[in-house]
């Protein structure tokens, strides 16, 4: 007789809307399902925006090995902070599920994970096609102690209080994200809010940026810094004041791709044509784009992929990408 598998389960939510599982197997198949009540609400929150194009994309379980499906993969860091996690958590970079649970109450956008109690999980959320044996369910561990960005560059999710910012630590959210300078280049912090303040007048909408002394950030971990004055922040769309979260979604979840396929199978008219079908206003969203293009030609910026361009959904449910108008103060 073979051996019962182990797994552990976490609970999805958007807005206190129970969506679905995320059943991780010791093996390393990973499973997505959704509930029925999300399945057949008439007035649920947009989770993709690939649902909205196929329409049975959520009928179905996701079944995926080692990474998460896309939509899920998506929410995690890529660079250092992947590193960094999956070496505190002695597991593979690879290996997503501990990594997505490590993660889980700090993701960007407004997913929430929580782990589950054995009893607390439905049959049906772990079935895998030629399963003889039930699972064996055991406790999640490791959970929701970090925020996850996504992206290359070391970046940190923190809060602006009493004229100092704080690196956000395990269970606080921040509504900043603050990127310390490279030790691989010198002044990235500073050619960065070069770059958005240039995007800014050019007339692309940027939410708001600053250049921080890095003697005003408090809680930084113990990581090699050049011998450089300032840090860059610019302020989380994805957040707002009271700790609220608004969901979000990047390109690279939208079409299905994995984070190293962000170059790859995929023009600037796919992104045009989703947003002109989708967004609920089509034609100021299409004309950010133009204008973003053009200013990354001007910029010359070549690393427009998939994953710097990223929608959010202000009513939960109808998608746009442009955001309000900033105003300098
Ligand atoms: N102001 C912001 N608010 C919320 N999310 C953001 C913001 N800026 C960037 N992000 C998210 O964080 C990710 C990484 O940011 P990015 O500036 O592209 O970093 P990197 O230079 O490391 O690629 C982006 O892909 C996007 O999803
Ligand atoms: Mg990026």
């Amino acid at each position: 007789m073979s051996q019962a598998a182990q797994v552990s389960v976490l609970a999805l939510h958007l807005h206190g809307t129970h969506l679905g599982y995320l059943a991780g197997f010791a093996g390393g198949h990973n499973i997505v399902t959704f509930t029925p009540d999300y399945l057949h609400s008439q007035t649920r929150p947009t989770f993709t925006l690939t649902q909205l194009g196929k329409p049975d994309l959520l009928e179905k379980p996701w079944q995926t090995r080692q990474r998460l499906h896309p939509v899920l993969s998506n929410l995690l860091p890529e660079g250092a902070l992947r590193e960094w996690a999956a070496h505190q958590l002695k597991v593979h970079p690879d290996n997503e599920f501990p990594l997505f649970t490590w993660f889980g109450n700090d993701l960007p956008g407004a997913l929430i994970v929580t782990p589950l109690e054995p009893e607390q999980v439905p049959a049906w959320a772990l079935m895998r096609n030629k399963t003889q044996t039930a699972p064996v369910i055991v406790p999640v561990s490791h959970y929701g102690q970090r925020f996850s960005l996504a992206g290359v560059q070391m970046k940190f999710s923190g809060k602006h209080q009493d004229g100092r910012y704080h690196i956000s630590q395990a269970g606080e959210l921040g509504n900043w994200i603050i990127k310390t300078p490279s030790t691989l280049y010198p002044h990235v912090p500073a050619n960065e809010y070069t770059c958005m303040t240039l995007a800014g007048l050019a007339g692309v909408n940027i939410p708001e940026i600053r250049l921080i002394p890095l003697a005003e950030l408090d809680g930084l971990p113990n990581i090699q810094l050049p011998a450089e004055t300032h840090a860059y922040a610019i302020r989380r769309f994805d957040r707002d004041d009271t700790d609220g979260r608004i969901h979000t979604e990047d390109f690279a979840q939208i079409l299905q791709k994995y984070p190293h396929e962000k170059y790859r199978d995929s023009n600037y008219e796919m992104l045009g044509r989703i947003l002109q079908q989708y967004s609920r206003d089509g034609i100021a969203d299409l004309q950010q784009l133009a204008r973003r293009l053009l200013v990354n030609i001007l910029l010359g910026n070549g690393d427009a992929h998939l994953k710097n361009w990223t929608v959010f959904y202000p009513d939960q449910i109808t998608v746009i990408s442009n955001l309000p108008k900033y105003t300098y103060s």
